[in-house]
């Protein structure tokens, strides 16, 4: 029996495609061992509610350390020390794991040899230990395609100084540099240098999440093959210039689509991935509003928002006096105050919206009653509510963000962008002509039409149902 040892990177985004990508492997007939951060697990045990997180025979999960300072607290952690952390610690206890796997093996022939290791590309480590043992290697990308391609020029964007000119202003924020093109970059033609990816806006060439990504993405070169959470009708042209670039590339989402394909009494179904309880309570909620009349609001696992911009949103909302779902994390405001702030607005849009702590966003995007998504543009986020017909208001934080908000409002005409300097007039009017608008119908009807091309992509014959099995063959069983 082929076992594939999973290991996102341990962030909510990149465990939940990691999570639906081993669940396919596993109905495909692969023992598999999914690997969590000790930080993770802990968290994960304590919101999984009625899922499981118990071991099965051939689905097993195991712990490693993140190298940070042991913690009991259940905020998201800070990417960039966990990143540095990750990049000069884990290798040494996964090497161990997977030298404890194969020796369970030896020992009691339940476990079967690890014949594969399918990484998180922010996970690179795993490729050192993939060599030594000789077996192939898989990196996921958990993001788009055209967010890789951005990560991909890294080296030469820092190379070229395009950053580095623009960094060297005080005032580059305000001065309107952000806003002008960068045309060099292949398929990211309309980029301005604001949509680059946020870790590389720095003048510090010792800057540990800089060198996390410049190292991620030269490992990345050594991959026996890189899949993404995209399909091809979105992202040809990027898919393209990745594949010039990198090891075979293959498009094999939307991965909640192809999981969704399965009959349920063939998965490990179960089996959570969520690090926050849900509060799924808001699905009864929904049921007593009209069709396309709720605005659902959520800036995802990561994103701090300051003060001021929660205060602009509330009151961008209160009045637009559109309902309202908002998912409020309990860590997005490193602020006790937020609520106190909030006061007026949870007195003024009373009966009108609901606000909660961490909602099961699949579901709550797929019901009708939902209108449009306020996002900070993850692409989990992006592709959800793609494949739900939903249109979204874009308000990208970090990471490849940006880009998302771009290609979604320039190539694939589905949402509206909202300024980083977030103001509530501009709030209010971009939530009404969503709702009400005429841009809004169009960009709800652009929708709809991504959201029939990823059933498409996902179906029995589309391109990434046949390339997973593709990868599956050629890759991780290596028959040729
Ligand atoms: C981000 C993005 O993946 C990416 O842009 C970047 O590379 C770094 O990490 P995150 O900010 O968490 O992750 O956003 P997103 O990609 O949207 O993932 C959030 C996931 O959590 C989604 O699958 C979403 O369905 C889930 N979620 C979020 C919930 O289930 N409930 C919630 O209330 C909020």
């Amino acid at each position: 029996m082929a076992h594939a040892v999973c290991i996102p990177y341990p962030a909510q985004g990149h465990v939940n495609p990691m999570m639906k990508l081993a669940k396919l492997l596993h109905h495909k007939g692969f023992h598999v061992t999914f690997v969590n951060t000790e930080f993770n697990h802990r968290r994960l045990l304590k919101s999984k509610g009625p899922d499981s997180l118990d071991d099965l025979p051939d689905f097993r999960f195991e712990t490693i350390p993140d190298g940070l300072p042991p913690s009991d607290d259940d905020a998201t952690q800070d990417i960039p020390s966990l990143s540095d952390s990750i990049r000069k610690t884990c290798l040494v206890s996964f090497r161990s794991l997977m030298a404890k796997l194969n020796d369970t093996h030896v020992s009691s022939n339940v476990v079967p040899p690890v014949s594969c290791i399918v990484s998180d590309l922010g996970m690179s480590f795993a490729i050192n230990a993939a060599e030594e043992l000789g077996i192939p290697v898989l990196l996921l990308w958990t993001a788009s395609a055209c967010g890789f391609l951005g990560y991909a020029h890294s080296r030469q964007l820092v190379e070229r100084g395009d950053l580095a000119a623009v960094l060297k202003d005080d005032n580059y924020r305000t001065n309107g540099y952000m806003d002008t093109t960068i045309d060099w970059i292949p398929g990211l033609k309309k980029i301005r240098i604001k949509d680059l990816p946020s870790f590389l806006f720095t003048l510090d060439p010792n800057d540990s999440m800089l060198n996390f990504i410049l190292e991620m993405i030269e490992k990345a070169s050594k991959a026996s093959a890189i899949v993404v959470n995209t399909f091809d009708a979105l992202e040809q042209e990027a898919l393209d210039v990745l594949s010039s670039m990198f090891p075979p590339i293959y498009s094999i989402g939307p991965l909640h689509l192809l999981l969704n394909q399965v009959p349920q009494k063939d998965l490990v179904s179960n089996i959570g991935s969520s690090l926050w309880k849900y509060e799924d309570d808001c699905l009864e909620w929904l049921n007593s509003k009209e069709p396309n009349s709720v605005i659902y609001v959520n800036f995802g696992s990561v994103a701090d928002v300051t003060p001021p911009q929660m205060v602009e949103f509330a009151w961008g909302l209160a009045n637009s006096k559109k309902a309202f779902l908002w998912v409020i994390r309990p860590d997005i405001v490193k602020d006790a105050s937020l609520i106190v702030l909030l006061h007026e607005f949870v007195i003024e849009t009373k009966n009108r919206g609901i606000i909660l702590s961490w909602c099961p966003q699949e579901h709550v995007l797929s019901h009708p009653s939902i209108g449009g998504f306020l996002t900070h543009s993850g692409w989990n986020s992006m592709l959800e509510s793609m494949c739900a017909g939903v249109p979204v208001l874009c308000w990208p934080f970090f990471a490849e963000q940006q880009i998302n908000c771009r290609f979604a409002c320039i190539e694939w005409g589905i949402g509206m962008e909202i300024d980083g300097n977030v103001k509530r007039d501009e709030v209010e009017r971009i939530v009404r002509e969503l709702m009400d608008g005429e841009k809004g119908k169009e960009i709800r009807k652009h929708a709809m039409e991504w959201k029939k091309m990823a059933e498409e992509a996902t179906s029995s014959k589309g391109s990434s149902n046949l390339n997973l099995d593709k990868v599956v063959k050629e890759v991780l069983l290596q028959l040729n």
